[in-house]
């Protein structure tokens, strides 16, 4: 990343979905040791694609959290050596921060700089959380989740179905194949903040839908197919996908849409937001993108490039870039914190 106009000047991401595929999702001592096996040689090759070498580095940015522990301490004990060895300001950055800040930065890029306050949605497998933010920047926080964040939604219904892990980009697949409406459930009601989200009402409604039929026979069939083939085509997913749990994934997809954008519709109009801001894993979304577009929103919404929806670290660098600015730097007593909060 370099100043004036901020630009990515490289982007390397380390996937780690194949080692957790095989679990069902993420096993959290595989994903420390990946990061450490990951971490050199990723950091090598980011700074072979930006020309430059550690010399040609102003600072360092590191998520310390909210996140796995372990894969925290991974990347943050890199970055006090590489902030020790080659003298550079260390940065500490909130996750769910540098979700925002991917928004901001391409918003930045593209000529349709964001506007404030603006209403921050973020919608990942680990958060589903809305915040108003003002310039500063300021984080206030109106709304989350009280159980499943809804890219977790998307994972253990995916799960529960035989289509392996992530379960996000599956089902936003497959759900265009089946009938939104085949099936009804229920819309959360909350009790206290009405802008909370709960969705393990739903995967408990899919789970009793799942136990009401005898869905062995094509569970066993998907399993078998990711077995043999551990990247099914959409083709290849619909050949042993019938029509009804179809219409049950493009349901499930649509009110876990219907749930966040409602609430986030509400949050907009009450801050009185000059632009939404959608970001996290489940915003690559395709059925959320439409969605989102369409509403009758006063403010026009932004959404990230998918590779900047997803975990990055181009978005860590963009949440340090004003930090760094206003001298809001971190020392070596620097811990990771698994529940660290924004705000
Ligand atoms: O932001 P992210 O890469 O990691 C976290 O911070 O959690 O988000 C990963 C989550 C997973 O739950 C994955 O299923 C979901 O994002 N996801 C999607 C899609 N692509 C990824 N959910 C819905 N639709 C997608 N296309
Ligand atoms: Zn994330």
């Amino acid at each position: 990343m370099v100043g004036g106009a901020r630009r990515i000047l490289s982007s390397v991401v380390a996937s780690q979905l194949d080692t957790h595929a095989k679990y069902g999702g993420v096993v959290p001592e595989l994903a420390s040791r990946e990061h450490l096996r990951a971490i050199v040689p990723v950091v090598a090759e980011a700074l072979a694609q930006a020309g430059c070498g550690y010399s040609g580095l102003g600072a360092v940015a590191v998520t310390s959290g909210p996140g796995l522990v372990g894969s925290l301490l991974v990347g943050l004990t890199f970055a006090k050596a590489l902030s020790f060895a080659h003298n550079l300001p260390l940065i500490a950055v909130n996750h769910i921060e540098g979700h925002i800040h991917a928004v901001m930065l391409e918003a930045e890029s593209t000529g349709r700089p964001v506007e404030f306050p603006a209403l921050a949605l973020v919608v990942s497998g680990g958060h589903t959380h809305l915040f108003e933010v003002r310039e500063g920047p300021h984080y206030r926080l109106l709304g989350k989740t009280r159980d499943d964040a809804a890219g977790e939604a998307f994972d253990k219904v995916a799960k529960l179905l035989g289509f392996g892990y992530p379960g996000g980009p599956v089902i936003d697949r497959l759900a265009p194949h089946g009938d939104p409406h085949a099936v009804r459930f229920t819309l959360a009601r909350m009790k206290g903040n009405p802008l909370d989200f709960s969705f393990s009402g739903l995967k408990t409604a899919v789970l009793r839908w799942t136990q009401q039929r005898d869905l062995t026979a094509e569970i066993e069939a998907r399993r078998a197919l990711l077995r043999s083939n551990p990247r099914p085509s959409a083709e290849d997913w619909l050949a042993v996908t019938p029509p009804a749990t179809l219409g049950l994934l493009a349901s499930f997809q649509r009110t876990v849409i219907e749930e966040l954008l409602r609430r986030a519709s509400v949050c907009a109009g009450q801050i009185a937001a000059r632009s939404l801001l959608v970001s996290g894993g489940v915003a690559c979304n395709s059925g959320l993108r439409a969605a989102a577009r369409a509403l009758p929103l006063a403010c026009p919404v932004h959404f990230p490039s998918p590779g900047l929806s997803t975990d990055n670290a181009a978005m860590i660098a963009a949440a340090a870039f004003g930090k760094l600015e206003r001298g809001e730097l971190s020392d070596y007593a620097l811990m990771a914190r698994a529940n660290l909060p924004l705000a």
